[in-house]
């Protein structure tokens, strides 16, 4: 008799778009793991429910999307470190009906830029651009890479100046925290990270193309089948672009490792999603 598989699910809405099963559907195959994922459409004013009813079930973990991550936050019985600076929780694990709750997406940036892209940040001068949730989870992951200087720019800067603010809080600060505005950005970088959804928008930033200096990274969390519109202005201007599809794939194999204590291989997946192939 064959064993019933462990049961995960991805809560988000809207979801239908959503390549986290099909991504998870590898890792289980590579590793030979018994378990079955699939996406779930939560009603807007449904997630706590939804999450529970899900765990009463027998379900073993979720992953958590737009717009469920502060709520997951919340309804959480503890949280990693990670999850604790993030502000938000992207990951769920099940145990004995307690709900843990971290938070992958900042080690899956760091890791795509670190280890896929071969691009070390010691010492580095970084600049973040957007200071929302998903600029709030790359901080603390950023910072442990020790740049020497984090410029974190953003159309509203008060908003910057809480995250600079917060970064002083964590443990790991060996690094110059700067808030600025689009007009105070000054000097040239080694990595740019577009952390705004001006990208899902279509629309490039106000930034100066002389941001991107010699050998420059420019990195946009989002990502499409074209170059995204901040890449397209960064490329013309002499940066090396990357976009998010590599801290997609990152932060699942970081919430397969949480459920599962194996480390799927992330390179073939990428190609595979890179070449429309899956
Ligand atoms: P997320 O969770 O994706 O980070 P968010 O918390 O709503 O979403 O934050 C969106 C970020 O993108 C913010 O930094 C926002 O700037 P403001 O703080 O000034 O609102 C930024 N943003 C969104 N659209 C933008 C645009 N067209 N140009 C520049 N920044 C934009």
């Amino acid at each position: 008799m064959t064993s019933p598989l462990d049961q995960y699910l991805v809560f988000g809405n809207p979801i239908a778009h959503s390549k986290s099963p099909l991504i998870h559907r590898i890792f289980a195959d590579q590793t030979a793991q018994a378990l079955n994922y699939q996406k779930y459409l939560a009603p807007v004013d449904g997630f706590e429910n939804s999450v529970r009813r899900f765990m009463a079930e027998g379900g073993k973990g979720a992953n958590v999307t737009v717009p469920f991550k502060l709520e997951a936050f919340a309804l959480c019985d503890s949280l990693s470190q990670r999850a604790k600076c993030a502000g938000a929780v992207n990951t769920l694990r099940f145990l004995d009906g307690v709900i843990e709750g971290d938070n992958t997406d900042g080690a899956g940036l760091v890791r795509d830029i670190v280890v896929n892209a071969g691009f070390s940040l010691k010492d580095k001068r970084v600049l973040l651009l957007g200071a929302g949730g998903a600029s709030r989870g790359a901080l603390q992951p950023l910072l442990m890479q020790n740049p020497k200087e984090l410029v974190i720019a953003n159309r509203t800067l008060a908003k910057a100046q809480e995250l600079v603010q917060l970064a002083s809080s964590f443990e790991v600060i060996h690094t110059v925290c700067i808030a600025a505005s689009w007009e105070q950005i000054v000097g040239q970088f080694d990595l740019v990270i577009n952390a705004t959804s001006s990208s899902l928008q279509g629309e490039a930033l106000p930034i100066s193309g002389t941001v991107f200096g010699e050998n420059c990274l420019a990195y946009d969390m989002m990502y499409d089948a074209q170059l995204t519109p901040f890449l397209a202005f960064a490329k013309k201007a002499g940066a090396q672009v990357r976009d998010g599809l590599g801290m997609l794939i990152e932060q699942a194999a970081e919430a397969f490792y949480l459920w599962r204590g194996v480390r799927p291989e992330t390179t073939n997946v990428f190609k595979q999603l890179r070449e429309g192939a899956i």
